[in-house]
């Protein structure tokens, strides 16, 4: 007979030991979570993605109500057309930058290889005024001078962000000037009839346009607003697309008109 096992005493014993363990650790789980309770420690009981989301809701909550605090719609409209006139007044951004030209590359090479652009061949054909315009230039230049017309003011008279189109010694001019500030951009200061200007973004460039773009709106700015000077071609601008991409083209580079 085995003296532990056989024992009713001692097999009470064990049992209760054992019920005795059991109900320390019960004590101890209760214990927990009524301090968890209590402090709000185990009050989140989601999963890991909603305790996220809910940081995400609380902040998306405190930006609306402090945006509703601060900006009503009009002035969030207000707004985004300041920003948007911001952006057109905005300096260039270079489509071409020499520094980004490997050297030695192919790229490279057919720049150092071409010749440069002699304006005085560009300027040339300025002379003859007289000659009869083709209308589908002017109807090009026309549609292209709606975005001119946003800064120059729509009959060329100038406005409040640009100097005046109608009149000016640089419209019916060289026309290599012409064809780099569209190219380029322009940074003044420029004296225009008389007076200096000097606006602090200056003249975006416009070089998204194509040759034919711009041979057509700067032919409708010299035949327009009681302008009167030769047409502008395609041809004239080719030769100085390499331009695009470098700085504001400044009155110091232009030929005088
Ligand atoms: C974002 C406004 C803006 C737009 C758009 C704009 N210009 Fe200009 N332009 C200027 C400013 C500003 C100057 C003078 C530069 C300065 O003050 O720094 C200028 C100067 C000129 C000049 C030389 C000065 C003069 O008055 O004769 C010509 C020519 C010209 N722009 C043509 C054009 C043409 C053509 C277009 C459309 C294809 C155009 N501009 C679009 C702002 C603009």
């Amino acid at each position: 007979m085995d003296p532990t096992r056989d024992n009713p005493l001692i097999r009470l014993k064990a049992f209760f030991d054992g019920f005795g363990i059991f109900f320390i650790f019960a004590i101890a789980i209760a214990l927990i979570a009524g301090f968890g309770a209590v402090f709000g420690v185990l009050e989140k009981s989601g999963t890991p993605e909603d305790a996220a989301g809910d940081i995400r809701y609380k902040t998306k909550k405190e930006i609306d109500a402090a945006q509703a605090a601060f900006l009503t719609e009009n002035q969030i409209s207000d707004a985004v057309g300041v920003v948007a006139k911001e952006l057109v007044m905005s300096k260039p951004v270079a489509m071409k930058k020499p520094e980004q030209i490997v050297p030695g590359s192919a790229t490279a090479l057919k720049l150092a290889e071409a010749p440069a652009p002699d304006m005085k061949t560009i300027d040339a054909p300025a002379g003859d005024a007289e000659a009869p315009i083709d209308p589908a230039a002017l109807e090009i230049g026309k549609a292209q001078f709606m975005v001119c017309g946003a800064c120059h003011g729509m009959n060329g008279e100038g406005g409040v962000v640009a100097p005046p189109l109608a009149g000016s010694e640089w419209v019916t001019g060289p026309i290599s000037n012409l064809i780099l500030i569209q190219l380029r951009g322009l940074k003044g200061p420029i004296t225009v009839k008389g007076q200096e200007y000097n606006f602090p973004a200056g003249m975006t460039p416009m070089a998204y346009q194509t040759d034919e773009q711009i041979a057509g709106v700067l032919t409708y700015i010299r035949n327009s607003f009681g302008n009167k000077a030769s047409a502008v071609t395609a041809e004239q601008v080719a030769p100085l697309r390499g331009e695009v991409g470098k700085p504001q083209v400044t009155v110091e580079e232009l030929t005088k008109p």
